[in-house]
């Protein structure tokens, strides 16, 4: 698919971009002409470009995301990457997917930060004839919008997650209580929101006894996690479970249930459920505070780079590629555990 042949316009036109923009790392140089020259001087005729739409740094588990791809994708081997950050802001998606078409890629990753809204941004890049490959979150689009999809069973983690708390509940001889759960959400309309929260509601049908008091949504950031759980606290005294759709907005939880003087953790009076495994939420487990963290793996650079390279070797690829996960709780040797831990 590609030869090199685009590369040289990506430089010139990505170069303008910046200009026209005013962004890029020598903006502030007043240079008008060290862009153009920066890109002209760093380019290599034979790499595969490729534009890469992050959702945003709401988490830990998003920086290592964004870690493995950019560290994969790299000129070395044989890739050069445009990084486009949108700041959990689906229009700045739009623009970057319409400035990569502008710059001719050779593909396009995107990792969509909620899961309508994509049919016409998307129609853009097949009719440019730029292949789309979506990481992480899914599109509600026609399929052939998009070559493929690599991500995490969003649904299957929030199975797993009341799951867990069925048998946790029969451990502590809690099965038949009425239990009242809060639920942090991540990001409304987005597939890691919709996929766990539907999981776990599965769960929750079949017990009477579980009482969803309030969902609320949190973002995806510790800071909002912090918030919303302030407010779930001052509005209801008899929490017993939190689930959090994230670790970042599981850490915030702990804050504030802390600052309120409850105590949460297999100890405490609240117990914590979350999800993603980052390196972090190890610590939070080992100190007592959160009890189990339900994993989804960020590392897609790997598979993003076999992926292309086959692509551009004239092969076919699978549609739908489910990345592989478990789950960490505290009756492991999570100290051994976290030794080896990647992100
Ligand atoms: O889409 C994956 C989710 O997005 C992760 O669980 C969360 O941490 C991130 O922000």
């Amino acid at each position: 698919m590609n030869n090199g042949k685009k590369i040289k316009g990506l430089a010139v036109v990505f170069g303008a971009f910046l200009l026209l923009t005013g962004c890029g790392a020598k903006e502030q140089s007043g240079s008008e002409t060290a862009p153009v020259q920066q890109f002209e001087t760093e380019m290599d005729e034979n790499l595969i470009a490729v534009g890469f739409s992050q959702v945003g740094a709401e988490s830990d588990w998003r920086a290592a995301n964004t870690e493995s791809i950019q560290s994969a994708l790299t000129p070395e081997n044989g890739f050069y990457l445009i990084y486009e950050d949108a700041q959990q802001k689906q229009e700045n998606q739009f623009k970057a997917i319409r400035n990569f078409i502008l710059q001719e890629v050779d593909y396009i990753v995107l990792s969509p930060i909620v899961e309508n809204g994509w049919d016409t941004v998307l129609q853009e890049a097949k009719d440019a004839g730029i292949p789309v490959i979506l990481v992480d979150r899914k599109a509600q689009v026609d399929e052939d919008l998009y070559t493929c999809w690599i991500g995490a069973d969003f649904e299957s983690e929030g199975r797993r997650a009341g799951e867990w708390l069925e048998q946790y509940l029969k451990e502590q001889g809690r099965a038949d209580e009425e239990i009242n759960i809060v639920t942090l959400q991540g990001t409304l309309d987005s597939s890691a929101q919709l996929g766990r929260t539907e999981g776990f509601a599965e769960v929750m049908a079949e017990h009477d006894n579980w009482n969803m008091l309030e969902m609320r949504d949190a973002d995806f950031t510790q800071a909002k996690g912090q918030e919303v759980m302030e407010s779930l606290l001052q509005k209801y005294d008899d929490i017993d479970v939190v689930v959090s759709e994230n670790d970042n907005m599981a850490f915030g939880a702990v804050d504030a249930i802390q600052e309120a003087g409850r105590s949460c953790g297999p100890d405490g009076e609240i117990t914590i459920l979350s999800f993603d495994a980052v390196r972090a939420v190890f610590d939070a487990m080992l100190s007592g505070e959160i009890n189990v963290s339900f994993e989804c793996n960020p590392l897609h650079g790997p598979k993003l780079q076999e992926i292309i390279k086959t692509l551009e070797n004239g092969g076919s690829v699978d549609k739908i590629q489910y990345m592989e996960e478990t789950y960490f709780d505290t009756d492991m040797d999570l100290e051994e555990l976290q030794k080896t831990r990647a992100y």
